[in-house]
């Protein structure tokens, strides 16, 4: 069982994306729990305020740092128990390879923002972690949330059904997965490569990793750098490469 906490001013927005699909298979077997927190539970002032004016002026508001420690708290999200994670388009790139190295916690706590972002001390000294899920800028943290716990929790094992495909798809093996298809064999011309409907597995396996390759070298060629390549996948590339 893995958990995940999510802190946030707007925790009914998970309610529908988690209450569907593999995810929701995967809560009600008990493989992956995940609790949405209000940051504003967390405010003791009159007016339960999360956000308040950036100290030396400035456009927008900032959230605070109090409120969101002691939501920490009240769910005993301690250092050394559970890996605590910022949602910020300053952290480091978030990937398949990253996605891994959350799978291996037990517990997960996302901390999204809002507005110009959280106090500077939230980052100093209640996170293990800053996760951006892209070089953009989001109107807050729980779009960012969402991708981290569906890319992480699918890794968890149980929670795709066919632990086969995970190992197959983009990335898995540091290259893009070839293209897929299924019924019909033709529709309106459009044709299915023969040797997926020959039967002959290693054939299949074969055009499967020369067309991993070739899209690869096409679309994402910086991955082949790092990628685990045989001798007969070099040769194939370097013959690609020649080709007009
Ligand atoms: C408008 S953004 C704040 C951006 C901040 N002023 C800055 O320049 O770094 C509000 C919140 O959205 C979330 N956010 C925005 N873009 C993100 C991204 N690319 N990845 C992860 N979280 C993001 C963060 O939680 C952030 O605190």
């Amino acid at each position: 069982m893995m958990r995940f906490d999510i802190l946030s001013i707007f925790p009914e927005m998970f309610e529908s994306f988690f209450g569907c699909s593999l995810l929701k298979k995967a809560r009600d077997r008990g493989l992956i729990r995940i609790e949405a927190h209000n940051i504003r539970d967390g405010a003791t002032d009159r007016h339960r305020m999360t956000d308040d004016y950036p100290y030396g002026g400035g456009a927008g508001m900032v959230m605070k740092v109090e409120p969101i420690a002691r939501v920490l708290e009240a769910i005993d999200a301690v250092p050394g128990e559970c890996l605590r994670v910022l949602l910020t388009p300053q952290g480091e790139t978030f990937s398949q390879a990253i996605a891994g190295e959350l799978a291996q916690s037990s517990r997960v706590v996302l901390i999204c923002g809002h507005y110009e972002g959280v106090d500077e001390r939230v980052r100093q000294n209640l996170v293990d972690r800053e996760i951006s899920i892209g070089d953009y800028v989001l109107t807050g943290g729980e779009a960012a949330a969402m991708v981290v716990v569906d890319a992480v929790a699918r890794l968890i094992p149980g929670v795709l059904g066919n632990e086969e495909s995970a190992r197959h798809e983009s990335f898995a093996k540091g290259l893009l997965e070839s293209p897929q298809y299924t019924r019909p064999e033709e529709f309106r011309g459009w044709k299915v490569p023969d040797v997926l409907l020959s039967g002959h597995h290693r054939e299949i396996e074969d055009w499967r990793r020369r067309e991993s390759l070739k899209r690869t070298l096409e679309r994402r060629p910086d991955l082949l750098a790092t990628a685990a390549l045989t001798e007969k996948d070099r040769t194939f590339l370097e013959d690609l490469k020649k080709e007009p």
